[in-house]
């Protein structure tokens, strides 16, 4: 499988928190994949800015020792030596004016010109403000921002506001790395690139949904930021919810940003509001020498989940009588992603009755070994009589299409070339955002209300017992978290 470049024009990308946690980790090691790739023009400039005081090669010290660490593939020193020299740094005070004229006189006019957000969302407003201030917005500039986008609907719209003084919709990315997944985009691929499915894709033929994002990961580290958010803000109402788009979205006209997006949008809207007995949220528990929840996030009293599962409904004529159950959560048996459309039963069996009854599932693995599987009935091998066993069609991306196939590029990687592109597909528009949170915020509102307590779990579960209880009330039951 050749991979392919798609080139672009050279461009100048400031990050803004260029020395921070998710510059160091993500955002550069992605452009040197890039780079490697031969993706990033010469004459592109990429500009690191922050607050601490550097100088370019400090920055690039910086850099090249983040990406010693995050880089995960061979280390050429001369292609290292060549991206590094195409960086440079600016010390910018994101709310004073110190910096802003020197940043200014690194912009080329004609060019593309991206601002990474790589920041709290405190700043953004500042950031805006100040860029515009100081000449750096024209037309062809675009703005990158990063989740979290708000903590609720109010505060999301303050931050869409507040960029909406400086910049277009049109200029305005806000990643959701879920979307730069392989299998994320594959969703499309596969639901109107295929005949065989879309005409299945609804609740006449399909009993139930469900959408798995489980980590082995727990908070420590970022116990502060997570103990005021939890698993809903931080997981549902971004990533799952954007899984949840794709699956159940009417196929777009074109596969054009809008166009997809107007499609998610209805979704979101068409969301019912979930009932209490519909959601079951947990902490994990200490095990060993691993803190719990409370420790890790240094407070006993401490109510947000690091655990939920829910059932939803999409109220529409597609998906009336599907359910579809979501669950996501740290510390649990296997780091496992995935979506699975269970099919329904067929409705009459010819066979005997020990042949059993039998559905299809199709599952689409995000990570790890991202790929997809179709689970179809077959008659068991070799004499015996007419028994029917179920398995799986396989399609492992890096078995079907080499290990070195563009599947295993990073999100980042993708979302970043996609600005530079001018294409906002795969990002989230404001209405969305806004949407998600107005879903969202009632049932985060009805915890606090009634005190609800999480359930404890254990590490290395698969979440709270009340949580499969949530399926097999409707005789249903999750699938299994493994890798
Ligand atoms: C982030 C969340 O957005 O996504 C983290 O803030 C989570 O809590 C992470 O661990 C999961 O991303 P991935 O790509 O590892 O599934």
């Amino acid at each position: 499988m050749v991979s392919r470049v798609i080139p672009v024009d050279p461009f100048d990308l400031v990050i803004f928190g260029g020395t921070g946690d998710l510059a160091r980790r993500k955002i550069l090691p992605a452009l040197f994949r890039r780079f490697l790739a031969g993706q990033i023009p010469e004459g592109s400039k990429i500009i690191g800015a922050a607050r601490s005081e550097l100088d370019d090669d400090a920055y690039r010290q910086l850099v090249a020792e983040a990406l010693a660490e995050f880089h995960d593939g061979e280390m050429d020193q001369k292609c290292l030596t060549d991206f590094l020299r195409g960086l440079s740094y600016e010390q910018v005070d994101a709310v004073g004016e110190a910096g802003w004229d020197a940043l200014a006189g690194h912009m080329r006019p004609d060019m593309v010109r991206a601002f990474y957000f790589s920041v709290g969302p405190s700043l953004f407003g500042a950031l805006a403000e100040r860029l515009q201030l100081h000449g750096m917005v024209d037309p062809d500039t675009r703005i990158v921002v990063e989740k979290p986008f708000g903590r609720d609907l109010e505060t999301a719209r303050a931050l869409n506001q507040s960029l909406a003084v400086h910049f277009d919709e049109s200029q305005i990315y806000r990643i959701d790395h879920y979307l730069g997944k392989e299998t994320v985009q594959n969703l499309m691929a596969i639901r109107f690139g295929n005949m065989l499915f879309e005409p299945l894709w609804n609740s006449q033929y399909i009993d139930h949904i469900q959408i798995t994002v489980a980590e082995t990961v727990g908070v420590q580290g970022r116990g502060d930021y997570y103990d005021r958010s939890g698993a809903t803000r931080d997981m549902v109402q971004n990533h799952l919810m954007q899984l949840l788009c794709l699956i159940a979205m009417e196929p777009p006209a074109k596969f054009d940003p809008d166009a997809v997006r107007d499609e998610k949008l209805k979704v979101i809207r068409a969301l019912d509001p979930v009932e209490p007995q519909d959601i079951v949220r947990g902490q994990y528990l200490l095990a060993g020498d691993r803190a719990g929840y409370l420790e890790d996030v240094e407070n006993s009293a401490s109510t947000t989940e690091s655990f939920v599962a829910m059932k939803l409904h999409v109220s529409n004529w597609r998906w009336a009588a599907t359910p579809f159950y979501l669950r996501t959560g740290k510390r649990l048996k296997a780091r496992a992603s995935e979506i699975a459309v269970v099919f329904k039963e067929t409705p009459h069996s010819i066979f005997d009755e020990d042949a059993g009854r039998h559905r299809n599932t199709l599952s689409i693995r995000l990570q790890p070994n991202e790929g997809i599987d179709l689970d179809v009935t077959i008659k068991e091998p070799g004499p015996g009589g007419m028994r029917l066993i179920d398995v799986p069609l396989d399609m492992t991306f890096s078995e079907a299409l080499g290990p070195d196939s563009e599947a295993a590029a990073d999100a980042y990687e993708r979302l970043i070339m996609d600005v530079i592109r001018g294409n906002q597909t795969l990002f989230m528009r404001g209405d969305e955002v806004e949407a998600a949170w107005a879903w969202t915020d009632p049932i985060i509102q009805g915890w606090t209300e009634r005190g609800d307590q999480p359930l404890a779990y254990d590490t290395g579960s698969s979440g709270p017992d009340d949580a499969l209880a949530l399926m097999h009330r409707d005789g249903r039951r999750w699938r299994e978290i493994r890798e």
